[in-house]
């Protein structure tokens, strides 16, 4: 059954009568597309109920930003969720809530996040990163699942998650989540909705430019080598950066040494567009 809850109160009545049941999350700043549906997919192969938040959250986007033409689509959101109701013969949450839900105080960033944030998105977005893990911090202690899914395209985002989970929310086990691609190879994005047809082509170059790089690590290429490809590859100047951590703790890299993952932001107009590639 689906349930929609738009206030705290209504989610905290459900949870008291349902403590016993295991929770799997999966949050969303809405505009569903298919890869949001495998993070509740996931949530429902794995726990008793799936909880899926649609919160656009002020306190991740910077001055300038698209918050205000950040696509709010409800209606279509609980349509495609719906889909999965009787695939899965499961409990499904939404939980759609109210500014003053997630922040009584108003909007502050109580949390900092982890200094792996300075870098590449967080260099582009000096405060995103802070934004995002005080409001996951905030919708875990609401919802308090046992297992939270988030996708793997913002891969420098699910580090940070998953650094601040086990400094304060050690209960909840964070999971990251295949990248699901459009047919043409684009990693799904709320924002690849900004983009015409001929600019989702366009796009492709990221993934190309990141499949060039991995397919050189798999043939043995020296980290010297690596970083010369990527200064090629840079002379397209509409990528805002590429570079490559290591996939365990996002630290730079002196040496080829896998887990590794690459990753790069593309800029199409005034959209920015995140890929990566993991080399394991
Ligand atoms: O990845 C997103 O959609 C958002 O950053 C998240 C994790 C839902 C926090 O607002």
């Amino acid at each position: 059954m689906i349930k929609l809850f738009k206030t705290n109160e209504e989610y905290f009545n459900w949870h008291e009568k349902n403590q016993q049941k295991t929770i799997g999350f999966a949050p969303t700043m809405g505009n569903i597309h298919n890869a949001h549906l495998s993070l509740l997919e996931q949530a429902l192969i794995e726990n008793e109920v799936g909880i899926i938040s649609i919160y656009v959250n002020p306190t991740q986007f910077g001055e300038g930003e698209d918050f205000d033409a950040y696509p709010r689509t409800l209606s279509d959101d609980i349509e495609k969720i719906k889909t999965l109701e009787s695939k899965y013969n499961k409990d499904i949450i939404i939980y759609a809530p109210r500014e003053t839900d997630i922040y009584p105080q108003g909007f502050t960033n109580y949390l900092k996040a982890h200094q792996i944030a300075a870098d590449l998105e967080g260099d582009l977005r000096p405060t995103h990163f802070d934004g995002v893990v005080t409001v996951v911090a905030r919708l875990f202690e609401i919802i308090k699942p046992h297992k939270s899914y988030f996708g793997k395209k913002d891969y420098q985002q699910l580090k940070l998650i998953e650094l601040m989970a086990r400094e304060h929310y050690p209960q909840v086990e964070v999971k990251g989540m295949p990248i699901i691609r459009e047919p043409n190879g684009l990693a799904m994005s709320s924002r690849n909705n900004y983009l015409s047809p001929a600019q989702k082509d366009e796009a492709l170059a990221l993934r190309n430019s990141l499949l060039a790089v991995s397919k050189e690590i798999e043939k043995g290429a020296s980290i010297n080598e690596i970083k010369e490809l990527i200064q090629n590859l840079k002379t397209d100047k509409k990528l805002n950066y590429l570079d490559l951590k290591s996939a365990i703790d996002f630290s730079p890299l002196n040496e080829i040494k896998k887990p590794i993952v690459i990753l790069g932001n593309y800029q199409i107009g005034s959209t920015r567009l995140l890929d990566n590639v993991e080399v394991l």
